[in-house]
């Protein structure tokens, strides 16, 4: 790729256009006359070490060149690590966990596709990141028809500079997007660049009626699901999941409750007295992508972590901190798994008992899914079977 930047755009729109997420000349003109570059002005490469993965900052004023091509190349870039850490701070590869970001413009083009806009739509995003999509939006409906909510001030800021410099002027908030934009609805249509645990309120509220609403719907054993949803003239909605494996950092406002240390070893000491039984569904669930999205829906409250003492095996532990219930699920040498349970939920058996459904329905992928909402009442189908989503925060303080 030459990096000249006039080019670059449309260097990228052939690619998205050849990658199959480019699909409409009103898209193609936006993503052609947004520089991309103007809202990365650095960011973090991942580099995965023997040490872990580390984030190396590019710079535009260390490495004009390099940052230049890898601005227009179809990646994901991180801006932002543990909700404060910027690479225009750090001198050489850090650790952290990725906060902001700007989404593989192939993923977010074609988010924007499937959003299916009329020319006149009004549009509620969620998540404004780096500006860039926020920017395409703006680019394809000009900015009274676009609003962006974003959490963090600091990348909020930054976003609306780059906004700025790129000549747009969409309508910003700097809040929590789950509130949505009440002052600007009713919206035809809302996208999230941010997952959500369940569908907020706010945003079925601010819908007009047949708005369309696309959004990741995950939680905190990290399954992901797309799911495209119509709202109804009742207020009610249905959707369902889009193929494809795409996943976004969890908003916020919806993120896991820390595990108190406390808590932690209180219930990994009960489990290590409890007995172990062979589990029909192993550990190694949580590396299938409707696998784990399953085990979540049958036990949303649960977070997972993998730890090993002295040189033993890796132990796959799943608490929930509310109900204070745990599972600990350990590899058999020679194949298969035990589990050991404690607390008032029995996590593993409602795992197994979903996933086995999900085997029987022949384990297909979560397009295969339904979503359904009916005021606090919001559900996953999958043929007959259906999972509440848990509608309600964390009870416990953070
Ligand atoms: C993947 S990035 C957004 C990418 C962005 N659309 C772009 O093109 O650059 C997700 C963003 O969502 C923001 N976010 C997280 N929770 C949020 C919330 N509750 N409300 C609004 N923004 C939120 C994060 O701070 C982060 O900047």
């Amino acid at each position: 790729m030459t990096a000249h930047p006039a080019d670059l755009p449309r260097q990228l729109a052939d690619h998205l256009e050849r990658a199959g997420a480019l699909r409409s000349p009103a898209w193609r003109a936006a993503v052609e006359s947004t520089p991309r570059h103007e809202f990365i002005p650095e960011f973090f490469q991942r580099t995965d070490t023997e040490r872990g993965t580390m984030w190396e900052p590019v710079t535009r004023t260390a490495e004009r060149g390099r940052w230049l091509e890898l601005a227009y190349q179809d990646q994901t870039w991180v801006t932002q690590l543990d909700r404060h850490v910027t690479p225009g701070q750090v001198s050489g590869p850090v650790t952290g966990e990725p906060t902001s970001s700007s989404t593989l413009p192939s993923l977010v083009v074609g988010m924007l596709e499937n959003l299916d806009v009329g020319e006149d739509a009004n549009v509620l995003e969620i998540g404004t990141g780096t500006g860039y999509s926020t920017a395409l939006l703006a680019a394809r409906l000009g900015d009274d028809q676009v609003t962006s909510i974003e959490y963090d001030a600091d990348v909020a800021a930054r976003a609306a500079a780059a906004l700025t410099r790129a000549g747009h002027s969409p309508h910003l908030i700097t809040g929590d997007g789950l509130d949505g934009a009440p002052g600007r609805a009713p919206f035809d249509r809302i996208i999230a660049t941010c997952s959500v645990r369940h569908i907020p309120a706010a945003w079925l509220a601010q819908a007009r009626p047949g708005a369309r609403i696309l959004v990741t719907v995950s939680g905190w054993l990290h399954g992901h699901g797309l799911a495209l949803l119509t709202v109804n003239p009742d207020g009610t909605a249905d959707g369902r999941f889009l193929p494809g494996t795409i996943s976004f950092m969890i908003a916020r406002s919806h993120a896991a409750p820390a595990i108190p240390s406390s808590l932690y070893d209180e219930l990994t000491a009960e489990l290590g007295d409890a007995p172990a039984r062979p589990a029909s569904v192993g550990g190694d669930v949580r590396r299938d992508w409707t696998g784990v999205f399953v085990a979540q829906l049958a036990a949303p409250g649960a977070q997972w972590q993998a730890r090993r003492t002295d040189g033993g095996p890796w132990i796959d532990y799943y608490i929930d901190p509310v109900t204070r219930s745990a599972a600990a699920l350990t590899p058999v040498p020679g194949g298969g798994w035990s589990v050991r349970q404690t607390g008032p939920v029995r996590l593993w058996d409602d795992i197994e008992r979903a996933v086995g459904t999900w085997h029987d329905a022949g384990s297909p992928h979560t397009d295969q899914f339904r979503i359904h909402i009916n005021g606090d009442t919001q559900t996953i189908t999958l043929d007959e079977t259906a999972w509440t989503l848990p509608t309600q925060g964390p009870a416990l303080s953070v």
